[in-house]
């Protein structure tokens, strides 16, 4: 269980030897994925291009403001506008994205939404917080890789991390992938994390070498409970100087799953909420839901 001085001196001794790593925070612009993007960028002493992706432009600059200015030349740290609840939004942006970076070392994808609602399908018939918690992510990662694999071919490194529930999900309907037919709060909550666990290992056995990570953050004090849809959990908000007693802080929680992503090893992991890996005794999907969900989530996303 490594202590939060621990991980961030681990996270401190990041040096590449490949120059000036490229980094992309889907969902940097509030939370774990801000805490992630600004240890990162603390981490670099600003040498590295940094990319936050969100829908929050204040937000964003007001993060990129902060950190540290780069002290080589054409160093950028920016801001893309991307709603990925939408997949044609999510592959415009990546295709722009591949444009402008050939290689890409890290790429972190924390976008997420607390809702108690019900299924609430988006134009192209996705359920909104599965397409942010899992099949915008799914496409990010299948779209972006082309420069995942050139910075792994060029011995550099290529880790994804994916910050949803790691081992807190359960079993999926396989007939049932994407909930159209039983969508419940329970069964969404359940199949976000299965799914997740099924992404990375599939993206694994695709891509030897590479790192692919499903993590769980614990209980981080974010703006997850007042941004909710759902009355009742902004209302638990205000709960928030009681639940800072016992959950971690964005900035903690950031050095912790920043560990996860840089002390990777490659193959796909799940990691707690320290950065560790979990044993995992039981698994709760086999080889076949790997590849069930990966065809359907292949079809789902190809807009
Ligand atoms: N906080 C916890 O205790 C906790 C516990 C377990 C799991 N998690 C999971 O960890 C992840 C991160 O949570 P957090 O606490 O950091 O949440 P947060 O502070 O509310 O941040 C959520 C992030 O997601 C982005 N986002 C949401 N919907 C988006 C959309 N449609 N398009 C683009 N970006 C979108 C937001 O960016 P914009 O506002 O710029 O759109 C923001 O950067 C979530 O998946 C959450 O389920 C959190
Ligand atoms: C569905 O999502 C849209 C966009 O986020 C939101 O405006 C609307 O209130 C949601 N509907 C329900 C029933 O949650």
């Amino acid at each position: 269980m490594p202590s939060l001085s621990t991980v961030s001196a681990f996270n401190a001794r990041f040096t590449p030897s490949y120059g000036i790593p490229v980094a992309i925070f889907v969902g940097g612009t509030s939370g774990i994925g801000q805490g992630m993007a600004e240890a990162f960028a603390r981490h670099t002493k600003g040498n590295a291009q940094i990319v936050l992706v969100g829908r929050n432009r204040a937000a964003a600059e007001a993060i990129l403001a902060r950190f540290p200015k780069p002290t080589v030349g054409g160093v950028k740290h920016e801001f893309v506008e991307c709603d990925v609840s939408l997949m044609k939004n999510v592959r415009l942006t990546a295709s722009e994205l591949l444009t402008r970076f050939p290689k890409i070392n890290f790429l972190a994808l924390s976008a997420g939404v607390l809702t108690l609602n019900g299924r609430n399908e988006t134009e192209e018939g996705i359920d909104r917080k599965l397409a942010v918690h899992y099949y915008g992510r799914w496409r990010f990662i299948r779209d972006l890789m082309p420069a995942l694999e050139a910075a792994h071919q060029a011995g550099e490194d290529a880790k994804v991390v994916s910050v949803l529930a790691a081992k807190h999900g359960g079993k999926i309907d396989l007939d049932d992938l994407g909930l159209k037919k039983h969508f419940s709060v329970f069964n969404a909550a359940m199949a976000g994390p299965t799914y997740n666990d099924c992404m990375v290992k599939g993206f694994a056995d695709r891509h030897p070498g590479l790192s692919f990570i499903h993590s769980y953050p614990g209980s981080v004090n974010t703006g997850l409970l007042q941004n909710s849809n759902t009355a009742a959990l902004r209302w638990a908000s205000n709960l928030t100087p009681f639940l800072k007693l016992f959950a971690y802080s964005f900035e903690a929680a950031g050095e912790h799953q920043l560990y996860a992503l840089l002390n990777a090893k490659p193959g796909a992991k799940l990691t707690d909420d320290k950065g560790a890996e979990y044993v995992l005794k039981e698994g709760y999907f086999d080889a076949d839901a790997v590849e069930r969900v990966w065809k359907h989530t292949e079809e789902v996303t190809l807009v």
